[in-house]
């Protein structure tokens, strides 16, 4: 069973900084994605769901105690009262002010700088299908010149849904926390490009898997130099990391490692 339709090649790199820089600076607002970029970087996964008056903007949680100065379920509140919140200080005084950041504003610095971008949909619960079609919407026309496009993901399959029938040709990828039989199954019945499992349950058989079934490999949030190439090593096609500051010489060369390593490994025979 194939998913994989014609001229979809995969123009995404391997490395994959995760919410910008990981944890080196304030989670998804621009200051993580400049630190990111700084230590060569060139693709990021981000966490995307909508105001109240249907802005796609950039937030991890459902809340928004733990990085901003704001309180309660972000999705209640419009853009205008978001945009003038503080999701920086609770990083640390260097990151003061930082402000939330829309989509429009990351797609527009991405490509000036000719970067790529995974936007993981991370619905407010009930929100599923809206915010996957609103940032369906918005990706297609924020994107409409670009070459690569945003890799669209989200453990929400209504929300994964919702972004194929608004937008059919932007790439998508299931997110998966476990490791199920139908996992592959149902990234093949909603059209993705691939799945992004979760590390703890990914190895290389089920990246055999993964692949017999026409599907590309990712990984979150992979954090160690050896656990990051036994995954190479198994045929991985792209990792997300929080660390940036670690990978940073490999990010920088940009070629797959595993390709490396068969290289590396024939020369020395
Ligand atoms: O998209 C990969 C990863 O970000 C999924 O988990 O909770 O960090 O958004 P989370
Ligand atoms: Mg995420």
């Amino acid at each position: 069973m194939h998913a994989v339709a014609p001229n979809t090649a995969w123009p995404y790199p391997c490395w994959i900084a995760h919410r910008g820089a990981g944890e080196l600076a304030p989670e998804n607002t621009m200051a993580a994605f400049r630190l990111g970029a700084e230590h060569g970087f060139a693709m990021f996964e981000c966490d995307v769901k909508l105001s109240a008056d249907g802005e796609p903007f950039l937030l991890h949680d459902t809340e928004l105690d733990r990085t901003t100065n704001g309180h309660g379920e972000a999705g209640l509140l419009g853009w205008d009262a978001l945009s003038r919140l503080d999701a920086g200080s609770w990083h640390g005084r260097p990151y003061a002010g930082e402000p939330l950041l829309r989509l429009e504003a990351l797609a527009r610095w991405l490509q000036a700088l000719g970067m790529m971008v995974n936007l993981e949909i991370k619905p407010t619960p009930g929100d599923e299908v809206r915010t996957g079609r609103v940032v369906a919407q918005h990706v297609a026309r924020l994107w409409s010149q670009a070459h690569v496009k945003p890799l669209l993901s989200s453990f929400s399959t209504a929300a994964l849904e919702a972004a194929r029938q608004t937008q059919p040709d932007l790439p998508r990828a299931l997110l998966l926390d476990e490791w199920g039989d139908d996992g592959i199954k149902s990234a093949l019945r909603l059209g993705c490009q691939a799945l992004v499992v979760n590390h703890t349950h990914l190895n290389g058989e089920r990246i055999a898997a993964i692949h017999d079934a026409g599907l590309k490999a990712l990984s979150y949030t992979v954090n160690h130099a050896s656990r990051a190439s036994m995954l190479w090593r198994a045929g991985l096609d792209g990792l997300i990391t929080d660390r940036v500051d670690v990978f940073e010489p490999q990010a920088r060369l940009g070629a797959n490692p595993a390709r490396l390593m068969v290289e590396a490994e024939a020369w020395m025979a």
